[in-house]
């Protein structure tokens, strides 16, 4: 393992190891926290701490980051969700709320997209139901260029400045460092082929209108990569959303407005405990 100090499982899926951690109670509500380029799961070591007393959190490294392996094969974020439906059998899971932030969000997407009947709900963080564009997928193939003349470290040191605020890289130096360490452990091998993933995905803008369970859809007001219009655009498409935006976040809000976020996701697991008849509960942030 490279960065990462998270106690974790493995799952033999698809062929390959994913790690995971599974905290909470067995009964109840299972979410699953599915991570962004180029990070892990321990991205969401806040809200799995928030959430653990009452609900089911499970946090996977998706192939080739973190601690999950990946086989000599390339990527696509159809195979990624493939995975997600994988480790779900693995863990005799029937059913599960997806919470996916950008690439993750692709994921959940994608996941829903292909096995609705496996999905209780969505939760949607700064992320986008359209396609790479032309200009985009330039970019990541300039990107990819530059990885392989440059290295990882260099791509963490540019591509760290679009994950933040410029107020983040002053008041929260430690939860930069985090993601600085989770980019850098990301190999060049899955760094390119994730990048090709990421260029190759399909839009999912055109199912969004038949999904029929809650949704939470959430970003920063700051977000280069995927700001408001993006989120407001799958809200109007999605009839059971409801739209959070961060005001001062950049693109990771979970990170730099952890409290914020995580009441904001209890709120949304309280909405789904009422309509599924668990009690709601009261979580302490
Ligand atoms: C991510 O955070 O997962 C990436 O920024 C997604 C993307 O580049 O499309």
């Amino acid at each position: 393992m490279k960065n990462q100090t998270e106690n974790s499982s493995y799952a033999k899926v698809n062929g390959i190891s994913i790690s995971y951690i599974d905290e909470g109670p067995r009964e109840g509500l299972v979410i699953i926290f599915i991570h962004g380029f180029p990070l892990n799961k321990s991205m969401w070591r806040e809200q799995i701490d928030s959430l653990k007393g009452h609900f089911r959190a499970v946090a996977y490294d998706i192939r080739g980051h973190g601690e999950s392996n990946a086989e000599a094969t390339d990527f696509s974020i159809d195979q990624f969700a493939d995975d997600l439906m994988g480790l779900m059998d693995y863990l005799k899971l029937k059913r599960a709320i997806f919470c996916g932030l950008s690439m993750g969000g692709y994921i959940a997407l994608t996941a829903m997209e292909k096995h609705p009947n496996r999905c209780e709900g969505l939760v949607l963080c700064n992320t986008q139901c359209t396609a790479d564009t032309e200009e985009a997928k330039e970019k990541r193939k300039k990107a990819a260029l530059s990885i392989q003349q440059n290295g990882v470290d260099k791509y963490a040191e540019v591509n760290l400045k679009n994950l933040f605020t410029k107020e983040s890289f002053s008041k929260r130096k430690n939860v930069v460092k985090r993601v600085r360490e989770m980019m850098t452990s990301t190999s060049k091998s899955s760094l390119l082929r994730s990048l090709q993933a990421l260029a190759g995905r399909r839009e999912t803008c055109g199912k969004l209108s038949e999904i029929d369970v809650p949704v939470l859809i959430t970003t920063g007001r700051k977000d280069p990569i995927t700001p408001p219009p993006k989120a407001e655009l799958m809200h109007r498409k999605i009839k059971n959303s409801a739209l959070y935006i961060f005001e001062n976040s950049g693109h990771l809000s979970n990170l730099e407005y952890p409290y914020k976020f995580n009441d904001q996701l209890i709120r949304f697991l309280n909405t789904i405990k009422k309509k599924t008849g668990i009690p709601k509960v009261n979580v302490s942030l």
